[in-house]
């Protein structure tokens, strides 16, 4: 006897009504709780007296419960809670037992059936359970709902995020390097020499292992490095003899310059400290403040080597420069001096690296990548 989907009328087929599967191979029992549970019309009910017919159902079907006596020969009770668990593991299952053996309860309620009826039961006791169990499948049912809209809305909220920092940053990275082309103008000598710098740093900073936020600030603050030189003279900053101490004495004043710049516009602290200690020297003999040592910011040492290696290699109409590997050389040969010792040994063994981000074989923004 079957009173599946494939049995519905057209009218029940268009309600919303939720449906049931009642199972059982007493045709008696199954009549006589299909007739009980029909007077309630808050929901329609399929009954099936063939267990494997009744897999094949639940399989077709949009069951929002399942009634299964547990004695039933081949194919029992357990069976179907188990097939119910595999179909959809929320579906409500309520199993009807008679004198049920403590293991086959055991196993049940580990698979997670709803409730027993235990035989003989009250046709109230019945639909009460009935009612509970479809109650208890609405809530799921809407809490899923409930949990995939919120789930869209994140993703979708996420996405409009991520859009919206890629601009900010695009436009906060362009803002950057206009003042820095601003600086720059001023100094004919120089020209280039803040991408250079920022090129060699997070060259060197990937191989000192750093990490996505450090390599970020790194970027920033190479780039704004020498921005205090945007209050140097140009007759100071191309003068082509050697400077006079005054002179030396104004140029020296730019990381202290550069830093009050951009003290107001709440770059992180770090940018802020590498444009103020990029010329300090690991043994206490660079400038404005004489640090030495773990006292200097990690990432203006790692700007030192970068600025300095740009410099040394860069022509100056006073003096020559090095090749790639002679300054290289320097670098190595000033650690603990100039230079972090840890860093000069990294940037020795690292060159190549360093150098195909300054040919731009590497692109920065790939060294941004974390997954690099
Ligand atoms: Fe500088």
């Amino acid at each position: 006897m079957t009173l599946g989907k494939r049995y519905l009328s057209k009218n029940d087929m268009k309600t919303e009504k939720p449906r049931i599967l009642v199972i059982d191979d007493d045709l008696a029992t199954l009549d006589c709780i299909r007739l009980s549970l029909q007077n309630e019309r808050d929901y329609i009910v399929s009954t099936e007296n063939d267990p494997e017919q009744a897999l094949q159902m639940i399989y077709e079907n949009d069951f929002a419960a399942v009634i299964s006596d547990v004695k039933m020969g081949k194919i029992n009770g357990l069976d179907i809670l188990k097939a119910v668990r595999e179909y959809d593991g929320k579906i409500p299952v309520i199993l009807i037992t008679g004198n049920c053996e403590e293991e086959t309860m055991r196993r049940s309620i580990n698979l997670g059936v709803y409730e027993f009826l235990r035989k003989p039961f009250e046709i109230s006791e019945l639909i009460i359970t009935v009612r509970k169990a479809l109650e208890a499948n609405r809530l799921r049912i809407q809490n899923q709902d409930y949990k995939d809209k919120l789930q869209d809305l994140v993703m979708e909220r996420t996405a409009e995020l991520l859009k919206t920092k890629a601009m900010l940053e695009s436009s906060y990275l362009n803002t950057i390097h206009a003042m820095v082309n601003a600086m720059e103008v001023n100094d004919i000598y120089t020209l280039g020499h803040s991408e250079r710098v920022t090129a060699i740093a997070v060259g060197l900073g990937k191989a000192a292992r750093l990490d996505i936020n450090d390599l970020r600030e790194l970027r920033i603050g190479a780039l704004l490095h020498d921005l205090g030189k945007i209050g140097v003279t140009s007759n100071v900053l191309n003068k082509e003899q050697s400077l006079t101490d005054s002179e030396y004495d104004i140029i020296k004043r730019h990381p202290v310059a550069g830093a009050k710049i951009v003290e107001p516009i709440g770059l992180p602290k770090a940018v802020g400290m590498i444009i103020l200690q990029h010329h300090e020297w690991y043994d206490g003999g660079g400038y404005p403040y004489g640090l030495r040592g773990s006292d200097i910011h990690p990432l203006a040492r790692i700007v030192s080597v970068a600025d300095s290696f740009d410099a040394m290699t860069s022509k100056r109409k006073y003096r020559s420069n090095l090749d790639f590997r002679s300054a290289v050389q320097e670098v190595y040969d000033k650690r603990s001096l100039q230079f972090d010792p840890e860093l000069g040994r990294i940037f020795y063994e690292n060159s190549d690296l360093v150098l195909s981000v300054l040919q731009n074989r590497i692109a920065i923004d790939d060294l941004l990548q974390e997954a690099y």
